[in-house]
């Protein structure tokens, strides 16, 4: 096209103010991209112009993002609260539940529509309701698979579905697909998936439960120390990990709700050498160009910081092939905050939890 004609085009859509009138070029049926008409004769052979959602990029091989989607997937911190939603109540039975509309998020930014994504310490299912969400708020169903090892919250997760397809249903809205939830030992059950057929590991992993040894021993230092003020606060109430319960609508600690069977009592190292052995062993699952991507909250425990996403990606990069590519931080501004360790010391308050990503193998 001739300079002087496209330039006679964008003087088509100004507005009373000589301004460029998008919505105007838009009832066109022009595609619009930051206040200018794109000119997509200048495309190149592997790129193609998505209506309402910019330039996308055929050799991508992350997600189904375009450019300008995929600029702010790839920012290192998700500042958004998730109000109570999908059968909330009935999840939050759990305590450690996430948020699946989160979960639909991450899902779109490390897969594409029909790929396969595997929880092996799914709970309630926030990744596989998520997995079903990209179907109509993304950019395609994922086939999902779980592994749970209490059916208590297999049946919740069925409940969930149940109820919410019908609230849907009276809304007119399409149903979520339902996902395939499988009870048992992660550990065993990863055996039957064949190397390489997920593409995205999501995963939120059990919290590591301090050794009661261990526990009364920081107990006792406490008590001696000069800071003995902090005997009167609960353990629990300093344990990070819990910005989910809040963001998803639940205010109670997820530490504390967390169910019973899972590992009582751990050392740090014993639970990090579990983790790895488990990864190690999932990872075989996960295609080369794919991610393994985990929820991991820090702890504040006898008045120290339990960098705990820290010492579960250093765990996993040397004990497995896993490659840590982001840390991603969640943000809930919505959390309540709770004054810990005033007027005598800084103690925070947990409004974030850590994101790990890794890639299974090195980018070329
Ligand atoms: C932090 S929760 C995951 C919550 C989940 N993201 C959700 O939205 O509900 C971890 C889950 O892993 C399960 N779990 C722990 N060890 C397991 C194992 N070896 N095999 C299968 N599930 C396991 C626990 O029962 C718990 O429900």
């Amino acid at each position: 096209m001739p300079d002087e004609d496209r330039h006679r085009q964008s003087r088509l859509f100004t507005d009373d103010d000589g301004g460029f009138d998008a919505e105007r070029a838009r009832e066109q049926s022009l595609p619009v991209e930051d206040g200018e008409v794109v000119d997509t004769d200048e495309l190149a052979d592997h790129q193609h112009y998505v209506e309402g959602r910019g330039i996308y990029d055929e050799r991508n091989r992350v997600n189904d993002l375009t450019g300008k989607e995929w600029k702010f997937a790839t920012k290192s911190v998700i500042a958004q609260g998730y109000p109570p939603a999908v059968q909330h109540e009935l999840r939050s039975e759990h305590g450690g539940q996430k948020p699946p509309r989160l979960c639909a998020e991450l899902i779109g930014r490390f897969s594409t529509a029909g790929d396969t994504v595997l929880d092996p310490f799914a709970g309630v299912g926030g990744t596989l309701l998520g997995a079903s969400f990209c179907e109509h708020e993304g950019t395609g169903l994922r086939e999902a698979i779980g592994f749970e090892q209490n059916d208590r919250w297999i049946d919740i997760y069925e409940e969930v579905l149940e109820r919410e397809n019908a609230d849907r249903r009276e809304r007119g809205e399409p149903p979520l697909a339902a996902q395939e939830l499988r009870h048992g030992d992660c550990a065993e059950l990863i055996d039957d998936l064949e190397a390489d057929s997920v593409d995205l590991l999501l995963t939120d992993v059990p919290y590591w439960h301090m050794d009661e040894l261990e526990q009364t021993r920081n107990e006792r230092a406490t008590r001696e120390s000069k800071l003995g003020s902090f005997d009167t606060v609960d353990d629990t109430d300093l344990a990070g990990g819990d910005a989910d319960d809040a963001a998803d609508g639940d205010v109670t600690d997820s530490v504390a709700s967390e169910p019973t069977d899972e590992a009582p009592t751990q050392t740090k190292a014993e639970w990090l050498a579990e983790m790895a052995d488990k990864f190690d062993r999932f990872t075989d699952a996960v295609s080369p160009d794919g991610h393994v991507v985990v929820f991991i909250g820090d702890m504040y425990r006898d008045q120290s910081y339990e960098f705990l996403s820290a010492d579960l990606a250093r765990a996993l990069e040397s004990e497995t092939s896993l490659t840590l590519a982001a840390n991603l931080i969640w943000y809930d501004p919505s959390k309540d905050l709770h004054v810990y360790g005033y007027p005598f010391s800084f103690v925070p308050s947990m409004v974030h939890q850590n994101v790990l990503v890794f890639r299974v193998a090195d980018a070329e």
